[in-house]
C-alpha cells in the first residue's frame, strides 16, 4: 500500500515538482512516509519545491507535543527530507482566534492554487480528516468536536483517554474535495468502513463516501478478501 501511494506521489511531482501535497496523519500513512524518507534520500524523489498542506490538527496541542500532529509530520517527514520548512503548512492548534485561523487557511490552500494530490486515511467511523459523521457536509476548514469513537480510537497515542483533545481543526470536505487527485489509505481492519464507504450511500454519515464523487479517486487498500 505504500510502496504504490509513493510511487504516485513521486509520479505527481515528477510531473510538477512544484507540488501541493494533502498530507494526512495516523498510522495509515506511516509506512509511506518511511517509503519517501528512503527515496528521497536515494534521490528519486526532490522535495525542494514542494509544498504540503495537512488536513487536521487538535486544538490545544503545541507543535511541541509529541501527540500534535505537527510534531508527527516533522517527526516522520519534513525534518528526513529534503522540504523547506516554510513550504510545510499545518493548522495552529493553539490559535486564540479559531474562526481566523480557519479563514487563514482556507486563503492560504486558495493562494498556493489548491491541492494537487491529496493523501486520506479514514476513521474507523468513516471520517476524513477529522471530519466527523453528521447531518450535513461542511464546507470548509472549521472546528470540530470530535467523536466518542475517535476519542476512543486515538487514545492510544496517548498516556489516558482523558488526555486526548475534545476539538480539532479540520480542512472541510469541500477543500478536500478540490484536490485534483484523491488517494484514499485503509489497512486491513477498515475493510468494513471502507466497503460503507465506497460502496453504501454518500452520506455526511459515513463522511469518506463523499470520496466516491471524485473524479480522479485512487483507494489503495490492503485487504484480507476482495472488496
Ligand atoms: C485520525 C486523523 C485522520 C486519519 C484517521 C485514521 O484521527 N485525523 O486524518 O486518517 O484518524 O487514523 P489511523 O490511520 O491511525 O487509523
Amino acid at each position: 500500500m505504500s510502496c504504490i501511494a509513493a510511487d504516485f506521489i513521486i509520479e505527481q511531482i515528477r510531473e510538477k515538482p512544484a507540488s501541493n501535497l494533502g498530507l494526512a496523519t495516523g498510522s495509515t500513512p506511516l509506512g509511506l512516509y518511511e517509503r519517501l524518507v528512503d527515496l528521497n534520500r536515494n534521490g528519486k524523489v526532490d522535495f525542494s519545491k514542494v509544498s504540503t498542506i495537512n488536513l487536521d490538527e487538535y486544538c490545544g496541542l503545541a507543535p511541541e507535543h509529541k501527540q500534535s500532529y505537527g510534531y508527527y509530520m516533522d517527526t516522520n517527514l519534513f525534518s528526513k527530507v529534503n522540504i523547506k520548512k516554510k513550504n510545510t503548512h499545518l493548522l495552529n492548534g493553539l490559535a486564540s482566534d479559531i474562526d481566523a485561523e480557519c479563514k487563514r487557511y482556507d486563503h492560504l490552500i486558495d493562494s498556493l492554487g489548491g491541492i494537487d494530490l491529496q493523501i486520506l486515511g479514514i476513521g474507523f467511523n468513516g471520517h476524513i480528516g477529522f471530519n466527523e459523521p453528521s447531518d450535513e457536509f461542511v464546507r470548509n476548514t472549521y472546528c470540530v468536536k470530535l467523536a466518542r469513537k475517535t476519542i476512543t480510537a486515538n487514545s492510544r497515542f496517548f498516556n489516558s483517554v482523558s488526555q486526548v483533545p475534545r476539538f480539532a481543526l479540520t480542512m472541510g470536505i469541500y477543500t478536500i474535495m478540490m484536490s485534483r487527485k484523491l488517494i484514499l489509505l485503509a489497512d486491513a481492519n477498515k475493510q468494513d468502513i471502507l466497503t460503507k464507504a465506497l460502496y453504501g450511500s454518500i452520506t455526511p454519515k459515513v463522511p469518506a463516501s463523499i470520496c466516491s464523487l471524485h473524479q480522479n479517486l485512487m483507494v489503495i487498500c490492503c485487504s484480507g478478501k476482495q472488496i
